[in-house]
């Protein structure tokens, strides 16, 4: 059984860590591009497990039926492809939708291709369940997703993460002006294998994304605990038997033996935001903070296993010039870290970030790239090499 993905295209490198940090298997699949995984599942429970642990995946399903279709005429083939689909056990009598999504230049639409498929589905349903769901475009128990790509590689997949992607998680309470994905954030944490044996701090934290995931990982949290009801996957009765087995992700510490967890910003508003977010994930009690530059996280930690930020990109009339931003950040890093300790960065600003690494005789260890419109993001890893 085939699990796909969609991930922040170029994330992949990444995300295949952390799968198999969790014993899933990725594999190679021709409609894969930068923004798409797959890997292989025994069965529902595989799939509950992998819902509730992975931090880095936008959306999760399972693969329905694929295969190489004519892409100037796919609709025999697309109907041969919806006519495999094992209904059994995924579907139940409850609403579904058909999205279509394309990639490259079709003589069709993508609304097309869901009408078609979504069709076509409603009959094979009918056959199988003996009864005719209806058709929810709004609100359904069941999405299918029906994916083309320029060479006619075509995916009929159905999507367990629900309306909102898996990276939406419910502790945004405060949202900050740039916050970061925390799909990105979880990467990050992975590229640096963050594993909580020693103190973690983000001097420019914004709305805490960081620090929040960097507290679920530490401490096993699964992402979706506090969206259960949320998600679609509990309609799909192949899952809901196994909703109460709903993975938990692999724990680095106790809570009671937690390492500190120190967040800062030099804007309170963003702290007090912060707060919120770490409240509302149920970890304010572990965390730290601060209102106050980067330059001061010296005085706040030591011996960091991590330090991680998200440090802006552009600097505003009156602030110092953006190198030496970050090299007040690096730093102040580097003081606050164990010998061993590591600096995590997430930004556009890698050549910044390399010249000062060879200007401190710093090591950057990891350099990921993933695409954000039109932007480049880095993520980078350095260390004392
Ligand atoms: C790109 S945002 C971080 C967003 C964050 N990753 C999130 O998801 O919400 C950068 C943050 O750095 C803060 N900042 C900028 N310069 C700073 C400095 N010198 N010291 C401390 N914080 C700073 C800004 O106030 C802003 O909140």
């Amino acid at each position: 059984m085939r699990a796909c993905a969609t991930i922040a295209p170029g994330l992949r490198p990444v995300v295949h860590r952390e799968l198999e940090r969790n014993g899933f298997t990725p594999v190679d699949d021709a409609l894969d591009n930068a923004g798409w995984t797959t890997f292989t599942v025994d069965g529902p429970l595989d799939l509950a497990d992998a819902i509730g642990r992975l931090r880095t995946l936008h959306r999760l399903g399972l693969v329905l039926a694929a295969g190489s279709l004519d892409p100037d005429d796919p609709w025999d083939g697309l109907d041969a492809l919806v006519d495999e689909i094992d209904v059994d056990p995924w579907f139940a009598e409850g609403p579904f939708a058909v999205r279509g999504h394309r990639t490259g230049d079709h003589e069709f639409t993508s609304m097309e291709l869901a009408a078609r498929v979504g069709d076509r589905l409603h009959d094979h349903l009918a056959t199988e369940l003996g009864t005719r769901p209806p058709v929810d475009l709004e609100a359904p128990d069941a999405i299918v997703r029906v994916h083309v790509d320029d060479a006619g590689h075509t995916r009929l997949w159905l999507d367990l993460a629900g309306q909102a992607g898996l990276h939406r998680r419910s502790y945004r309470d405060y949202d900050h002006p740039a916050g970061m994905k925390a799909s990105l954030a979880a990467a990050l944490l992975e590229l640096a294998d963050h594993r909580a044996r020693g103190p973690f701090a983000d001097p420019m934290a914004g709305g805490g994304t960081l620090v929040t995931e960097a507290v679920g990982r530490a401490l096993g949290l699964s992402p979706m605990r506090l969206r259960g009801d949320e998600l679609l996957a509990w309609h799909a009765p192949a899952l809901a038997e196994h909703q109460a087995n709903l993975g938990a992700p692999e724990a680095f510490v106790d809570r009671e033996q937690a390492p500190a967890f120190v967040l800062g910003d030099h804007a309170p508003n963003h702290v007090e935001g912060a707060q919120r977010n770490l409240e509302a994930a149920g970890v304010a009690d572990l965390v730290d903070t601060y209102a106050g530059d980067a330059r001061q996280l010296p005085d706040h930690v030591d011996d960091a296993e991590l330090v991680a930020t998200n440090p802006p990109y552009g600097i505003r009339s009156g602030e110092a010039p953006l190198a030496d931003t970050y090299r007040d950040l690096i730093d102040a890093g580097l003081a606050s870290l164990a010998d061993d300790g590591r600096i995590g960065l997430l930004t556009p600003k890698a050549d910044l970030v390399h010249r000062i690494a060879d200007e401190r005789g710093l090591t950057v260890a990891e350099d990921e790239t993933v695409k954000h419109g039109r932007l480049t993001i880095h993520l980078l890893v350095v260390d004392r090499g």
